[in-house]
């Protein structure tokens, strides 16, 4: 009982999750009755029932669906907005928020649609909740490198500081469809964004395997990797991440319900927890997955025995893996 007061109360800082993926089925139906749209699902209970995956891409499909609900300015707020609060109940008190740009253009919206609704969510979720809150833009891996790049271009304008002198976007990452899609596709869209003063992370190592997290360090030079699980598999690239602490930022639940370590998940983690890497705790696409930062916790706490200082030093190693402390942020081209 004290473990788990612990871990509800322990400040932690949030570094992988979707904002897409913190559509809870009662916004999504609210926001397709306020479009006039036709729901994605019938109810809120056939929208929980319908999320059981067999894999990492059964869970995109539908998670792409439930995105063309968003329409408006005041959709994207509702949604980040909903997940800073969830956030700040689990005692979030820093998050770095992926959003999926390419998933909105191709629905027809344009930026100044959902970076203003974004960007007022984190200022106000600042102001109102005393969480501080910056987004990374995620290059979707099935799609083209020129496409990133339109992107990113696309971006320019939302890298400037707002009024609370803070830039809206302050990184890049990869996300969507890893197998086949290797990393080393978007060298270049990856460079760029180093010029122009922004962190760059990127999905490796989730279905995909150790090479694909090789090319995620060595070609886009990663600070830290999203997932990242599959590592396990390359001694050697387990030794370079301990040895340059760069951070895995794991999400046990996304795992689980995604399958990517079927039926050795839990002897997986512990192996994770007990290596010494800097290693993270975090959501993914909670909606989804069953549950927020504290879910996780408890999760990961139960199968793999972990103790009150173990917990702690996992909070911790969510501040030291953030772009919180001291990065210049982002400049222009
Ligand atoms: N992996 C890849 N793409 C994603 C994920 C994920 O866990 N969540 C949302 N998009
Ligand atoms: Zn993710």
């Amino acid at each position: 009982a004290s473990l788990k007061r612990f871990i509800e109360l322990v400040p932690k800082a949030e570094l992988h999750v979707h904002v897409e993926g913190a559509l809870e089925p009662e916004l999504m139906l609210a926001l397709a009755a306020r479009n006039g749209l036709p729901p994605p699902y019938p109810s809120v209970e056939a929208a929980r029932a319908a999320y059981h995956f067999a894999d990492l891409q059964s869970f995109l499909d539908l998670y792409y669906a439930g995105c063309a609900v968003l329409r408006t300015q005041n959709d994207f707020y509702d949604l980040a907005m909903g997940y800073f609060r969830r956030a700040a109940a689990d005692r979030v008190v820093h998050a770095e928020v992926f959003f999926d740009p390419q998933t909105h253009l191709a629905n027809g919206l344009d930026w100044s649609v959902f970076m203003p609704g974004l960007a007022r969510a984190a200022e106000d979720a600042a102001a109102q909740l005393g969480l501080s809150a910056a987004y990374i833009m995620c290059f979707r891996k099935e799609m083209s490198a020129a496409s990133a790049n339109d992107t990113l271009t696309g971006a320019l304008p939302w890298l400037l500081p707002g009024p609370t002198g803070h830039s809206a976007i302050i990184g890049v990452g990869l996300d969507s469809t890893e197998l086949g899609n290797p990393p080393a596709k978007f060298a270049e869209v990856f460079e760029r964004a180093a010029r122009l003063g922004l962190q760059r992370v990127a999905h490796a190592g989730e279905e995909g395997p150790p090479e694909y997290v090789w090319e995620a360090l060595n070609v886009l030079h990663v600070r830290r990797v999203d997932h990242g699980v599959h590592s396990l598999e390359d001694a050697a690239l387990m030794s370079f991440l301990n040895a340059s602490r760069t951070p895995l930022t794991v999400c046990p639940l996304s795992n689980l319900k995604l399958k990517v370590y079927d039926g050795q998940l839990e002897a997986r983690l512990s192996q994770l927890v007990a290596s010494g890497l800097v290693i993270t705790v975090n959501s993914d696409d909670a909606a989804y997955f069953g549950g927020y930062a504290v879910a996780n916790y408890n999760y990961l706490a139960r199968v793999t025995g972990l103790g009150v200082e173990q917990v702690a030093r996992l909070a911790a190693n969510s501040f030291e893996a953030s772009f919180f402390l001291g990065s210049p942020g982002p400049g222009g081209e």
